[in-house]
C-alpha cells in the first residue's frame, strides 16, 4: 500500500496507519544529540580540565591562548566541527525528524504541509557544507598531530597532571588510544562525507576521459565505501568525540588515574 502526498495532507500532525514503533527513531536521536549539545556548550564554556599530561580534549584543538577573546577558546574551535555536522546530510535528516518533526517519520502526518525544501533563509544557508567539510579535514590532521604529541611523554616525570620540562620518552596510555580511535572514527564520517563524494566523483561521465582518471576513480571507491556507512560513522564519532573530553576530564579533575599501557 502507497501513500501519496494528498494522504498525508489530509492527515492531522501524527496521523499513521503505520503500527510499527516508528518513533523510536526519532526519539532516540532528539535524546543523543540534544544530550551532546548540552554536554558540548557546557565543556566548551567551562574552559578548564581539557588537558592532562600530553593529552589535549578535541573540544579545545588545536590548542589556543588568546587575550583578546573574553570566552573558551573551544567556542572560536566549535565553530567549524559543529557547522560541518550540522550542515551533513544525514545529520539534516535526523534533526528535521527528531526536532522539528519536518517530517516525524515516513508515512506520518506532518506539522505542517508547505515544503520550500533548502532554498530560502535560513535554510539555504545549508548549502556551505562543503566549505564547512573542507575545515573539517584541516582538522584530521590536527587532532593526528595532538596524537603524535599524546606518545611523547616527559622522562621527569609529571605533577598534578602537568608534565615537568625535559626531554620526551615515547609512551602510550588509555588516553592516547582513545585520541587515536577518535581521529579514526573522524577520518572515516569525514572522508565518508557526501559533498566529498560529489567534489571527487561529480561532474564527469567517464573516468577514463578525464586526466589522473584512474586514480580519482579510485579515491572516489573509497569515499564511497565509507559513504556507505555514513550514518554508523556520524554517530560512533559523534559519541567518541565526547568520550576522549570525558576521559581527560575526569584525569585533569583528578577522579581517575588514566593507565598506561607502556
Ligand atoms: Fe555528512 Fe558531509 S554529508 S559529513
Amino acid at each position: 500500500m502507497t501513500t501519496s502526498v494528498r494522504d498525508l495532507e489530509e492527515r492531522g500532525f501524527g496521523a499513521t496507519l503505520r503500527r510499527d514503533r516508528w518513533w523510536i527513531g526519532p526519539a532516540l536521536t532528539a535524546l543523543v544529540l540534544g544530550s551532546f549539545a548540552i554536554y558540548a556548550t557546557w565543556a566548551a564554556w567551562t574552559g578548564i580540565n581539557y588537558e592532562w599530561g600530553p593529552y589535549l580534549s578535541p573540544f579545545y584543538s588545536p590548542y589556543i591562548k588568546t587575550s583578546w577573546w573574553p570566552l573558551s577558546p573551544a567556542f572560536l574551535i566549535l565553530v567549524f566541527p559543529l557547522g560541518f555536522r550540522s550542515t551533513c546530510y544525514y545529520y539534516r535528516k535526523a534533526y528535521y525528524r527528531a526536532f522539528f518533526l519536518d517530517p516525524v517519520a515516513c508515512s506520518v502526518g506532518e506539522p505542517r504541509h508547505h515544503y520550500n525544501g533548502e532554498t530560502r533563509f535560513p535554510f539555504i544557508l545549508q548549502n556551505v557544507h562543503r566549505f564547512f567539510m573542507y575545515a573539517a579535514i584541516i582538522f584530521i590532521f590536527i587532532l593526528a598531530y595532538d596524537v603524535f604529541r599524546a606518545i611523547r611523554w616527559p622522562v621527569n616525570g609529571m605533577s598534578g597532571g602537568v608534565m615537568a620540562p625535559g626531554p620526551r620518552h615515547l609512551g602510550i596510555g588509555v588516553g592516547t588510544l582513545m585520541m587515536v580511535l577518535n581521529v579514526i572514527l573522524l577520518s572515516c564520517y569525514t572522508f565518508g562525507c557526501h559533498s566529498l563524494r560529489h567534489l571527487i566523483g561529480g561532474g564527469i561521465d567517464c573516468y577514463s576521459c578525464v586526466r589522473a582518471g584512474r586514480t580519482r576513480f579510485q579515491v572516489w571507491r573509497g569515499v564511497t565505501v565509507l559513504n556507505k556507512h555514513h550514518m554508523l560513522w556520524a554517530w560512533c564519532s559523534l559519541f567518541l568525540v565526547a568520550l576522549t573530553d570525558v576521559y581527560i576530564r575526569l584525569c585533569a579533575m583528578g577522579v581517575i588515574h588514566d593507565v598506561r599501557v607502556f
